[in-house]
């Protein structure tokens, strides 16, 4: 494959929650600059469906990334199958809107979990194998919601701030001056990039 902007052949990325949506448009990117791409989302079916309609070398990985014990089994049957992770998107979320007052607690945790949780989650796992190859790539989806509230979504708010901090304070310490992190404007507030170096 090719693409105008970028060449990332012989690479292999995970997008989480890519089987539909901004997910699956971000795989489809990665594909089609040659990039191996792994597509996540619960649902084995959709993900097949996805998957026979992206070019290129695409395998599917059906896991929860709110579930610790998922996320792990996941990644290390990704990594068994595919191969090491040079890149990690952490896309999946859900949004849940209502008066502040509706909210159960539930609906709190599930959209803290689907969010932020996710993200420590996924990325801690995949971080430990990029960390020791010395190299790799993770993106975390914000919103500019990670930037300013509005109302009916406070739960969202709350987690897509929370995922901005978390990108800032997982930068390995000693890889500080290599990575950066973009979330300032509106503009560039979907695209939170660590560096851990490669
Ligand atoms: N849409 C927007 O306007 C917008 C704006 C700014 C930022 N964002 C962010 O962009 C990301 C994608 O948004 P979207 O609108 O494209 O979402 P979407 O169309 O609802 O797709 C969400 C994806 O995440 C998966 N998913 C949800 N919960 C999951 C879980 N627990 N484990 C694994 N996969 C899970 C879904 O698959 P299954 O349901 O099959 O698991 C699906 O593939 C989100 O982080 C969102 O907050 C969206």
């Amino acid at each position: 494959m090719s693409h105008p902007l970028f060449d990332i052949s012989g690479r292999t990325a995970l997008v989480t929650g890519s089987s539909r949506g901004i997910g699956l448009s971000l795989a489809r990117g990665l594909a089609e600059a040659g990039c191996t791409v792994v597509l996540n989302g619960r649902d084995a079916g959709r993900l097949e469906r996805a998957a026979a309609g992206l070019p290129g070398t695409v395998h599917t990985s059906a896991f929860d990334v709110t579930d610790g014990p998922s996320v792990r089994a996941g990644l290390a049957d990704v990594e068994d199958r595919v191969g090491p992770l040079d890149i990690l998107v952490n896309n999946a979320g859900i949004q849940l809107r209502a008066p502040l007052l509706e909210f159960a607690d539930s609906d709190w945790h599930r959209v803290l979990d689907a969010n932020v949780t996710s993200a420590f989650l996924v990325g801690r796992e995949a971080a430990r194998g990029m960390t020791a190859r010395g190299h790799g790539k993770i993106v975390n989806i914000c919103s500019l919601q990670s930037e300013v509230a509005r109302p009916g979504i406070a739960p969202y708010a709350a987690a897509k701030g929370a995922l901005k901090m978390l990108t800032s304070a997982i930068v390995p310490v000693r890889d500080a001056e290599s990575a950066f992190a973009l979330a300032a404007d509106r503009s560039r507030s979907c695209k939170v990039l660590l560096d851990f170096g490669g």
